[in-house]
């Protein structure tokens, strides 16, 4: 992927914005696992991990063992840690592919399970993008489990399904693909959760105009929202005009059972089965 491109188209348009994945570089994730930790209205975090680990049982039983497990966007690996613990019940060994667009998270992650799993675990860790790192897992002789914890509903729509489509081409049939959805339909939980009073949030969403003054000689005056130059080029701003921090300016997907059937009939997904709590579904699917 070209950077520097995929920031300026953002830069260029009459809605300014800077992509999703600009925000993860290794201050921003460090950030970010702040804000899951410690953030007492971030409900999705515990959510999502408390439905995995009532439900990685069942899960493991749906589907046929052995396989490789893919991990899209994969973070600190919390949660996936539930599936490599279950899967060793049974399994001598299992390979694991921790994948993100974040250098620091995939070598941290890799590190760190390395030292806990030792030799029971093959790590064989890519740092991309998912347009790019997709094709390279699903490419992957043997059957596989890809897990897509907490990263796809934060894309724009039309994105989701091209990324869920270009999956579904290339699975093959015993391949599962699991995914997590926020289902949370109050309103006042989800402004609370992003308008952040405790302000891990802002921290992470601010690191944005921080990496580009660093990386791209930007000059953004954080506390002030300004920016005059940068990328080699020029951008104005009107007086306050909005940056947005992801393509459509929102934050997060919060889906409906209805729109996810919709969602996965248009990316040519089945589901398998379904697990849901309050806020959070777990969502087994296969290539239609
Ligand atoms: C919201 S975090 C979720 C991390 C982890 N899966 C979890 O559930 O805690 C999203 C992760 O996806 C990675 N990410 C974001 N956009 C990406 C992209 N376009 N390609 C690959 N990884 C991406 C980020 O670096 C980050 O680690």
């Amino acid at each position: 992927m070209d950077v520097v491109e995929e920031l300026k188209r953002g830069l260029i348009g009459s809605k300014k914005f800077v992509p999703f994945w600009y925000k993860f570089d290794e201050t921003g994730c460090n950030y970010y696992n702040e804000n899951i930790q410690h953030n007492e209205y971030y409900y999705l975090h515990k959510s999502e991990k408390q439905l995995i680990s009532e439900n990685v049982l069942d899960l493991m039983n749906t589907v046929t063992q052995p396989f490789l497990l893919a991990d899209l966007g994969c973070g600190t690996a919390e949660k996936t840690k539930y599936f490599i613990d279950e899967y060793l019940t049974k399994e001598s060994t299992l390979t694991y592919m921790p994948v993100d667009i974040c250098r620091d998270s995939v070598e941290t992650t890799s590190r760190t399970l390395s030292e806990t799993y030792a030799k029971r675990l093959t790590i064989d860790g890519i740092v991309g993008d998912y347009h790019t790192v997709i094709p390279k897992v699903l490419n992957y002789p043997g059957q596989k489990l890809i897990v897509w914890l907490s990263g796809l509903f934060n894309l724009p729509y039309s994105e989701q399904i091209a990324l869920l489509s270009l999956t579904s081409q290339r699975l093959n049939d015993n391949d599962r693909l699991l995914v997590t959805f926020d289902i949370t339909q109050e309103k006042e939980t989800i402004e609370n959760a992003y308008i952040d009073p405790s302000g891990f949030l802002a921290k992470v969403n601010l690191n944005v105009l921080h990496r580009l003054n660093k990386e791209m000689g930007a000059n953004f005056d954080v506390s002030q929202y300004k920016y005059e130059d940068g990328l080699n080029m020029k951008v104005e701003f009107e007086k306050g005009e909005k940056l947005q921090l992801s393509e459509e300016g929102g934050t997060s997907y919060k889906y409906t059972e209805n729109q996810l059937n919709i969602l996965f009939e248009r990316s040519n997904l089945k589901i398998v089965k379904l697990w849901k709590n309050k806020h959070c579904a777990m969502v087994l699917l296969k290539t239609s």
